[in-house]
């Protein structure tokens, strides 16, 4: 274990509490879930604690002293031989401590007592109120058990901080431990789309292609999907959540995949919409380059000193356009705009953070004002997915019903501009046709 970039960030959160009038922060790890009876979902570590820990176990808390000799200990399970033999491995306080490169690590049994020794005296808390009722309640016991021994002279830290503010500004921009998974993460799902693609054809079903999309995952190391894989073909496509993937894939119809997988907790999320038979007829394809053209403006507009909104800004104006010319709209390009009307075949925003979590963790705004979207700088990463879903209706050619379109790739803001970490997953329709023919 390299717990080199997990040390590097806790040193930088510590820095930053110190220069905020230092304090000490708690970061918990997710519990398990029930997924019924005794059976568990798959665990997975809260994106905060993996971040700042690798640690990889349940029950599990990180507390950072900042001062001027700041440290990081982690309380966790005992090792304990009889579940071991059951549940596997167990770290212990003591080989954590060795293998992650904590200053002090205790049993997770000692954890509230020793928290109320830690916040006495202290300036500040940093703690993220309300994700979690029973963590606040804990926290909460903590804070009193210091305020019960006032008369002893201890004093309860008079301030609390949002922790996670402070560490989403930090995750926001990515370090080279983290660009390194992601592109690993892009990698492996644009090679579970291209198998996708060679293995579709009309009779199959939806769920034996989100089959290619597990398989290739995991055989290749990712952990799990970073999110339920949405494979939605015909009409399907234009339900944006649509996940049920249970029907059949029928000749003329496309179909819209959103797949990505998670490399040691970074995720990846990708489109592509195809057709089943492997060749675009002429009305899909005239929907098929339009929302490639915005997609295509839309990573030109995605550079250092933009803002966030400006590529959904420069999506929409092509999106629009084309809607116009091929008379699903009717108006000016200002007017379409301004009003609005173009969200009736395309009604999402055309990115997102994209990191530990899918959608990932940081502001969009520094503010409500229309010119209050952040900045991009380098090291952002962020999805490119505009879209356009045509539902059936009278005053809509029947040629279009039902087509649903979105091409998304996910891109890391440089000093030049961006680069597109989904390049390997073909995307015109001359490379989509052209794969889908081997
Ligand atoms: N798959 C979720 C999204 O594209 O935002
Ligand atoms: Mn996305
Ligand atoms: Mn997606």
């Amino acid at each position: 274990m390299d717990y080199a970039p997990f040390h590097q960030r806790r040193r930088l959160l510590l820095e930053q509490i110190q220069k905020a009038g230092g304090g000490v922060a708690v970061i918990p790890t997710s519990p398990e879930h029930v997924r019924n009876r005794d059976t568990t979902f798959p665990y997975r570590a809260d994106s905060y604690f993996h971040y700042l820990t690798g640690f990889p176990e349940p029950e599990a808390i990180l507390v950072l002293i900042a001062g001027s000799t700041p440290q990081a200990i982690l309380f966790c399970r005992d090792k304990d031989v009889e579940k071991e033999i059951w549940d596997g491995f167990r770290y212990g306080p003591e080989g954590a401590k060795e293998a992650f490169g904590f200053d002090a690590a205790h049993s997770i049994k000692e954890f509230d007592t020793k928290l109320a020794e830690l916040l006495a005296d202290q300036p500040a808390l940093w703690y993220s109120l309300g994700h979690d009722a029973a963590w606040d309640t804990r926290m909460a016991a903590a804070l009193n058990a210091v305020r019960a021994q006032s008369r002893a002279g201890k004093r309860a830290p008079p301030l609390i901080h949002d922790v996670r503010a402070t560490l989403d500004e930090m995750r926001l921009v990515k370090d080279s431990h983290e660009i390194a998974l992601m592109r690993k993460a892009a990698q492996i799902a644009g090679a579970a789309h291209r198998r996708a693609m060679q293995f579709t054809a009309p009779g199959k079903y939806e769920h034996e292609v989100e089959a290619e999309f597990l398989h290739e995952f995991r055989r290749q190391g990712s952990q799990a999907p970073s999110y339920s894989p949405i494979v939605a073909g015909g009409a399907n496509a234009c339900v944006l959540h649509y996940v049920d993937n249970n029907r059949l894939l029928k000749d003329g119809d496309l179909l819209l995949i959103d797949a990505g997988c998670e490399v040691d907790g970074y995720a990846s999320d990708i489109t592509r919409t195809f057709p089943v038979n492997g060749r675009f007829s002429g009305p899909q394809a005239d929907v098929y380059d339009l929302v490639l053209d915005a997609q295509t403006a839309a990573i030109a507009a995605t550079q250092p000193g933009a803002t966030f909104i400006a590529p959904h800004d420069a999506a929409v104006r092509v999106l629009a356009q084309g809607l116009i010319d091929m008379k699903l709209l009717e108006g000016s390009l200002d007017g379409v705009i301004e009003a609005g009307a173009y969200k009736r075949f395309y009604m999402h925003r055309t990115g997102h953070w994209l990191g530990l979590d899918v959608h990932d963790a940081g502001e969009y705004r520094h503010g409500a004002g229309d010119d209050d979207w952040r900045k991009l700088v380098p090291g952002m990463t962020l999805t490119v997915e505009p879209g356009c879903y045509i539902r059936p209706a009278e005053d809509v050619r029947e040629v279009f019903w039902n087509i649903g379109v979105r091409i998304e790739d996910d891109v890391l803001v440089t000093a030049e501009g961006c680069e597109i970490l989904t390049a390997n997953t073909p995307k015109t329709i001359a490379d989509i046709e052209a794969i889908m023919a081997k």
